[in-house]
């Protein structure tokens, strides 16, 4: 039997949080030992709201990819490569946009929410409206049998599901596998100053982070305000760090916990133990991520040795696709 098929992409933003690893990264990284599996960087989906300044997708691109090849993605195990090398992914997208009523991109619960939150933005454009289509026509390029997504993207592969049924009832055929999200548990981490974590805020920690800056941000995390002195007993539900401990300090929780409560360690000592764990985590990433920031010719020859690979399925999909329609002579 052929190995399943998986596919996913991000947007390249820059470089990565530390939720972006835990929720995404870290179980792509896992799905390569039992998956065929492609990753995309999603450029063309960054142009949707980038296009007025499509400047730094270059290097976000770079940081990105640096920053999940220090993860443990492996261009020996899987298909690296950038959506815009792949002009098919454009071909299939406006096949797409022919038969794709309006009404079921207007009824995507992301996009009318995007917009607000995006207002200095004018995303009343075809392109963002047509975002989803984008993602359906990625995956199906691939004929991917899984997609490892967060809740947010669900709507998404519910789409692209639809769009496989819409061509293969339209054309006759069972050409296009209806893909299943692969949902990721997302252990929610909050930002150094309690709130969600999010760029705007200025309260992330990145993957990237070195040594130092983990150790800077972990003492500038708020904790339980209505401790004063260090024998006050504490109330851990309440304190960003104590939320780290339970991600990053599954063995000693309980004894944080316990201690936090009973007034017996300071918060001090308290995030001094989280900076260990935390870095213990981090560090080979970041020790990895070094080396290759010197490698950028590397990365370059990767990510076209990727897309010559991705091509090649492509192609023959495309080739596939247009017999079904009868579109060319
Ligand atoms: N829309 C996805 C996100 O914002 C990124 C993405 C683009 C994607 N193409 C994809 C995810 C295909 C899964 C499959 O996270
Ligand atoms: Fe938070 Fe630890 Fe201080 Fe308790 S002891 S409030 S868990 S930092």
């Amino acid at each position: 039997m052929e190995q399943k098929r998986v596919f996913s992409g991000m947007r390249p933003t820059g470089r990565l949080q530390l939720g972006n690893l835990l929720g995404a990264l870290e179980n792509w990284v896992k799905l390569q030992d039992e998956y065929k599996c492609i990753f995309s960087v999603a450029d063309w989906h960054a142009m949707t709201t980038s296009y007025d300044d499509p400047s730094e997708l270059k290097e976000n691109t770079m940081q990105m990819v640096i920053d999940w090849l220090s993860a443990g993605l492996d261009p020996e195990k899987s298909i690296i490569f950038c959506q815009s090398d792949v002009k098919e992914h454009a071909e299939l997208h406006l096949l797409f946009s022919m038969f794709t009523p309006l009404s079921w991109l207007e009824r995507v619960p992301t996009y009318k929410d995007q917009i607000q939150q995006l207002r200095e933005k004018n995303l009343a454009t075809y392109g963002f409206l047509g975002y989803p289509l984008l993602q359906a026509a990625d995956i199906l390029l691939y004929r991917a049998d899984a997609v490892p997504v967060g809740e947010d993207q669900v709507p998404h592969v519910e789409m692209t599901r639809e769009i496989a049924r819409r061509f293969n009832y339209l054309y006759q055929t069972d050409f296009f596998p209806e893909p299943q999200a692969l949902l990721t548990k997302i252990k929610l981490l909050p930002g150094i100053d309690g709130r969600k974590m999010s760029k705007s805020y200025g309260n992330t920690i990145e993957m990237s982070d070195s040594p130092q800056e983990i150790a800077k941000k972990v003492n500038q995390m708020v904790t339980d305000p209505g401790r004063i002195r260090k024998t006050d007993p504490g109330n851990p539900e309440v304190c960003t760090v104590f939320a780290f401990h339970q991600v990053f300090n599954p063995e000693g929780v309980e004894g944080v916990e316990r201690a936090c409560r009973r007034g017996e360690i300071g918060c001090v000592q308290c995030k001094k133990q989280l900076i260990k764990h935390l870095n213990a985590y981090l560090e080979p990433i970041y020790e990895k991520r070094k080396v290759l920031e010197g490698q950028r010719d590397y990365i370059i020859d990767l990510l076209r040795e990727g897309a010559k690979q991705a091509k090649e399925i492509a192609v023959n999909t495309m080739e596939q696709v247009f017999a079904l329609v009868g579109f060319k002579l």
